[in-house]
């Protein structure tokens, strides 16, 4: 860095050892040990007296916020790919820089979400739990018992063909599913073709057609309740759900109900609408085999974490150096 006097950084959570050692080197940076998340009275502190504030995904970087930046704020380098949980058009009237860190996610992400297309017609976590509620006891093999469904030659459809819909979508063929896509834009002729993928224009229409749904796109003002009662309405009775990106896109109390009335066959959520908190119904669902529930743990590797936190020190670097940061996000 150009500039000589280290930036004032302040993290919100704990980070990987090895990404908190950087940041202590490089910056003048302010840990979380404890590893609560920070309060909102904390976090007024930190925007009035840090150059650099280091959000995730459990902190609420709103407009009201914001607004109460002092003007030595002028980084908020988030530790996360989603940037749904700051304000962005509210940084940008404040002249603050909003960076996320893509890319190094994606793989483990579209991991996680071929786990949940794998593991919610197959019985997965149900035919685990049986084991370990019975102690281990298990009267042995039976033609008929624990009976999912097969994976090989069923439809896919994924919502939201970006970097991880992409990745899902590589995986998903060599399972033997076919790929079919509903996205703002075509991806292009030469992606299409390797993946053997059919654009729909309509969701709806793809959603009537396909077995398995994957939502993999990002949150926005634009995809909030995207798979609405009525778009939910649509899917096949013997159809499943999966989400891996934020609980906000599907319409859970909807979801709940298509689930209870066996409109849908199931779901494999990782994210959810008031996360934390996991509607009690859902919890219901998943002891009666229909759902999988994960803790948002999508793009959960050492490794991801990692690659996440050297992405943050390098927007923080390039940005003190006088230069754009590779992951500027645009409001
Ligand atoms: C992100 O970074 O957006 C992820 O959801 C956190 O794992």
């Amino acid at each position: 860095m150009t500039n000589r006097k280290k930036p004032k950084v302040y993290l919100t959570r704990r980070l990987p050892d090895v990404v908190e050692t950087r940041m202590r080197e490089l910056f003048d940076a302010e840990l979380n040990i404890e590893d609560a998340p920070r309060s909102q009275p904390e976090l007024v502190a930190a925007v009035k007296t840090y150059d650099v504030l280091v959000p995730t995904v459990t902190d609420r970087i709103d407009a009201a916020l914001i607004e109460q930046a002092g003007p030595q704020l002028k980084l908020i380098a988030s530790f996360s790919n989603g940037v749904d949980h700051i304000d962005v058009d509210a940084a940008a009237r404040r002249g603050i820089t909003v960076t996320n860190t893509p890319n190094v996610l994606t793989e483990d992400t579209a991991d996680m979400t071929m786990a949940l297309i794998l593991s919610v017609p197959r019985r997965l976590a149900e035919g685990a739990h049986l084991l370990t509620d019975r102690k281990g006891e298990w009267a042995g093999w039976s033609p008929t018992w624990m009976l999912g469904h097969r994976i090989w030659g069923k439809r896919l459809g994924i919502v939201g063909m970006g970097r991880i819909g992409t990745a899902v979508a590589r995986r998903a063929k060599a399972f033997g599913l076919s790929i079919h896509y509903h996205n703002r834009h075509r991806v292009s002729p030469a992606t299409e073709e390797a993946l053997e993928a059919t654009y729909w224009d309509s969701l709806d229409q793809m959603l009537a057609r396909v077995d398995i749904v994957s939502v993999n796109c990002p949150s926005t003002p634009a995809t909030y309740h995207l798979l609405s009662a009525r778009r939910l309405a649509l899917m096949q009775p013997s159809s499943y759900i999966v989400n891996t990106a934020r609980g906000g896109i599907i319409d859970e109390a909807a979801l709940i109900k298509c689930l209870r009335e066996g409109k849908i066959a199931g779901a494999g959520l990782d994210v959810f609408e008031h996360e934390p908190a996991v509607n009690p119904k859902l919890v219901r669902l998943a002891m009666e085999g229909k759902v999988v529930l994960l803790p948002h743990m999508g793009s959960a590797t050492l490794e991801g974490r990692i690659d996440m936190g050297e992405k943050v020190v390098i927007n923080i670097r390039t940005f003190f150096d006088g230069h754009r940061p590779p992951d500027r996000v645009l409001p």
